[in-house]
């Protein structure tokens, strides 16, 4: 087999073999395909698609790449990922939450993609702490916490650690079955029992409107229970940034706020929906509203809070992590609404395209991020703002940075007369 033949075949609209899959997967694990060849066949992907059998392929193969990790611990093995939105940093909260609840969360995240922010990239941005250690180091901390969140190690799943760089500078993260595959071979070679999804919809996620979110929900549950793992998914709302803030230090900011009991808004509402589904699933919740209730309260007592904060010094961060901990960008500068109104429209994706634009996201690999820009003080669809009023206060590097970015701010948000806001969770697949 040879990588050119297999591109040109997804090219031209062939279906490819399991076999061939499988190889290609390989190859992208011990690198004996290029970054261009990897890149030929996202986009091949992306445009053709590899039918039903070719992602539950692409998935396994990409599984298999590596180590399928095994547990015995004394609580189930949990796990929820998102399909990728801005201002989405559930995982930092929910995570040491589900722990106090009797949860074991090995969570393999990954980096910023595309407009979306990464959960590696903004728990990096607390001074010290590196999400990249080994499977002993990781099997320690989540045996002694409850939790980790971690880069999947050298040895789980290289196929996607691989392509997942590729695709974020290469526009070719919107994919089923790329997306599917990347999301699933991550968390099933972390060796979960059950699985819960955050299928992001809008303008901010990867599929904008509800029937492709629907249809990669169906995706991930079907090929996620087809491998074993039993697992169901949200379709959430990403029409409007989930945190008043995107930017990773700024998000982690947002997360100490939830987890010491100064914030009451979506960000918790969605982490305890998420959570009180996914204790439910485990059996440790006999329904989902008292799932809700423990995730809450694991936050109000402070144990979730206090498991946080020993995950982050055993990831190198700081003993006591607290918001003074996060690194501050030199310019801060406040975007006024020009007008009166209700926002009745955002353009979450422009949002985020302006954080990356900032430098909190990358336009080309190996990038370095700079932790401290982004937004904070969004509002949301449905918000009503008095003219002068702040939409969001940009935080950059330098004042051209800032002017920049506050003109994208500008467009990306139209204020009107009314608007009937989303519902949080649009559907719930099983
Ligand atoms: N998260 C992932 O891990 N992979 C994707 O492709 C999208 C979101």
């Amino acid at each position: 087999m040879d990588a050119r033949s297999i591109i040109l075949r997804l090219r031209e609209k062939e279906t490819l073999t399991s076999e061939e899959i499988r190889w290609f997967a390989s190859c992208l694990a011990d690198g004996t395909v290029t970054d261009a060849q990897a890149g030929a066949f996202a986009m091949a992907t992306c445009l053709n698609g590899l039918g039903e059998a070719g992602r539950v392929a692409l998935t396994q193969a990409m599984r298999d790449s590596g180590d399928v990790m095994a547990w015995d611990l004394p609580g189930p093995v949990v796990d929820k990922h998102s399909t990728g939105g801005v201002g989405d940093c559930v995982s930092l909260i929910l995570a040491p939450a589900l722990a106090a609840c009797g949860a074991y969360v090995p969570m393999i995240s990954g980096r910023g993609l595309g407009h979306t922010g990464g959960t590696l990239d903004k728990l990096e941005a607390i001074p010290g702490v590196n999400t990249e250690v080994s499977e002993e180091k990781f099997r320690q901390i989540v045996g002694a916490l409850g939790c980790a969140i971690v880069s999947a190690t050298g040895d789980m799943a290289p196929a996607d650690k691989r392509l997942y760089a590729i695709r974020d500078v290469t526009s070719t993260v919107e994919s089923i079955d790329l997306i599917t595959a990347s999301i699933l071979s991550k968390k099933l070679a972390a060796g979960l029992e059950t699985l819960v999804l955050d299928v992001k919809c809008g303008s901010g996620a990867f599929m904008d409107n509800p029937e492709d979110a629907a249809a990669l929900a169906r995706a991930l549950v079907d090929t996620a229970k087809g491998a074993g793992c039993p697992t169901l998914a949200l379709v959430t709302d990403m029409n409007s940034p989930l945190a008043p803030a995107a930017g990773n230090a700024l998000e982690v900011r947002e997360c100490l706020r939830v987890l010491e009991g100064r914030s009451e808004g979506v960000l918790l509402q969605l982490t305890a929906a998420l959570g009180g589904a996914l204790l439910l699933a485990a059996g440790l919740a006999t329904d989902e509203a008292k799932g809700r209730s423990m995730i809450r309260a694991a936050i109000t007592s402070g144990q979730a809070r206090e498991i946080f904060a020993k995950m982050i010094a055993a990831l190198g961060g700081p003993e006591d992590v607290r918001e003074t901990c996060l690194p501050e960008a030199p310019v801060v500068l406040e975007v006024c609404a020009r007008e009166a109104g209700v926002i009745t429209k955002m353009d979450a994706r422009a949002l985020g395209e302006v954080v990356v634009h900032l430098g909190g996201g990358r336009l080309y690999g190996g990038q370095k991020l700079d932790m401290a820009v982004g937004l904070s003080d969004l509002g949301r669809v449905g918000d009503t703002v008095a003219k002068g009023a702040p939409l969001a206060m940009v935080h950059a590097a330098d004042e051209a940075a800032a002017e920049r970015a506050a003109e994208a701010v500008q467009a990306a948000i139209i204020l009107g007369a009314t608007v009937e806001a989303d519902p949080l969770v649009l559907e719930t697949l099983q």
